[in-house]
């Protein structure tokens, strides 16, 4: 299922009721079809009013959301309840009935639309074994774990086969070693199940190890947009730069690559190589061809969803370092003075 959004406008009221608050400014874009899409952005940025909109939850002031080509924000209440269902969601908090077991919140959405009871039943069995708790059916909720929780709330999202999944900061409640296991149930399920994935976020981890195209949000607006490892290569606004910046790890470099410094000093330029680029000898190419050389004070590799990236800090000195850097950027490699 594709979706296009085009100059999705939401206002709302200050808390105080003094201001209004543009939520969502004018924001066009497209997520396509069968892969997983992150939105991420500050606190604050915008992101859930937008999903809102997205998720037909709320309707827009201006705009309009199209799910393969067709409006589906102006639909009718009976239609919207229709289309609603095929539309699946998780959130950071769960939202799982705490009264219901593991079992029963699967089922929920599937008493709702009416079927069989052991149609249900067969299918929840089906659902936990795809989210590898069988063995935990009869479970009440406040026995399982963070991880656990948000796996049960994913069965029970996907229960009535959507053709959408929203996750709303899914994984921003859980530690990073559950996060990364239910990165990747996400993206087997997406696979799996031709899913359209919408992945909101504050972490840019999420997005590097899950998503395959992004869009930046930040004060309602879209600040960039692109697949991720165009944006981890050459981000362009101040906000993408700075979430990348701040990916955890505790030997990184300015752009928040797990990168090894070998020396404290130097470092005037910030190489980084597209993962086409990887295997070929472009720094020994540069030095016979122009009369620079070549001292690397840092080098390491971002692995994306789709590739790596390789960033290395090095100096060149000699009479031909612009003409040697007019070549590294013919080769497809960014080159940015470091700390830019
Ligand atoms: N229902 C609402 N009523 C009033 N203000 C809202 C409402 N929902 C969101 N806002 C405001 O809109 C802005 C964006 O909020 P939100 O979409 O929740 O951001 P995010 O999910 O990125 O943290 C914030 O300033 C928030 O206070
Ligand atoms: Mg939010």
């Amino acid at each position: 299922m594709q979706i296009e959004l085009n100059n999705l406008v939401r206002v709302y009221n200050s808390a105080d009721g003094l201001s209004k608050v543009a939520a969502v400014n004018d924001i066009s874009l497209t997520i396509p079809s069968n892969q997983i899409f992150g939105i991420i952005g500050k606190s604050g940025a915008g992101k859930s009013s937008l999903v809102r909109l997205i998720s037909m939850m709320e309707k827009p002031d201006s705009g309009e959301v199209l799910y393969d080509g067709e409006r589906v924000d102006n639909l009718s209440e009976k239609e919207l309840v229709m289309r609603r269902r095929r539309i699946g969601m998780i959130f950071q908090n769960f939202n799982l009935f705490s009264s219901r077991s593991a079992g029963q919140n699967i089922a929920y959405p599937m008493e709702i639309c009416g079927l069989p009871k052991d149609e249900i039943n067969r299918r929840v069995d089906e659902l936990l074994e795809l989210v590898e708790l069988s063995d935990r059916k009869d479970a009440r909720i406040s026995t399982l774990s963070g991880g656990q929780k948000q796996r049960v709330a994913i069965a029970r999202a996907l229960a009535n086969k959507p053709d959408i999944l929203f996750c709303d900061e899914a994984t921003s409640a859980l530690d990073p070693q559950t996060t990364a296991s239910i990165l990747n149930l996400i993206r087997r399920i997406q696979s799996q199940m031709n899913l359209t994935v919408v992945m909101i976020t504050h972490q840019m981890e999420v997005v590097r190890d899950a998503c395959s195209q992004v869009a930046v949000i930040n004060e309602g607006k879209l600040v960039e947009l692109g697949s991720v490892n165009d944006i981890f290569l050459n981000p362009k606004s101040p906000v993408t730069k700075d979430f990348i910046s701040h990916i955890g790890s505790d030997r990184k470099a300015g752009d928040g690559s797990d990168i090894v410094r070998w020396s404290q000093e130097g470092g005037e330029y910030e190489l980084s190589f597209p993962s086409h680029q990887q295997g070929a000898p472009v720094l020994s190419n540069v030095a016979k061809k122009f009369d620079v050389e070549f001292n690397i004070r840092a080098a390491g590799v971002q692995h994306l969803t789709d590739g790596d990236i390789g960033k290395m800090i090095v100096d060149f000195t000699g009479f031909q370092v612009k003409e040697a850097l007019e070549y590294l950027r013919n080769q497809d490699i960014i080159v940015e003075k470091a700390g830019e």
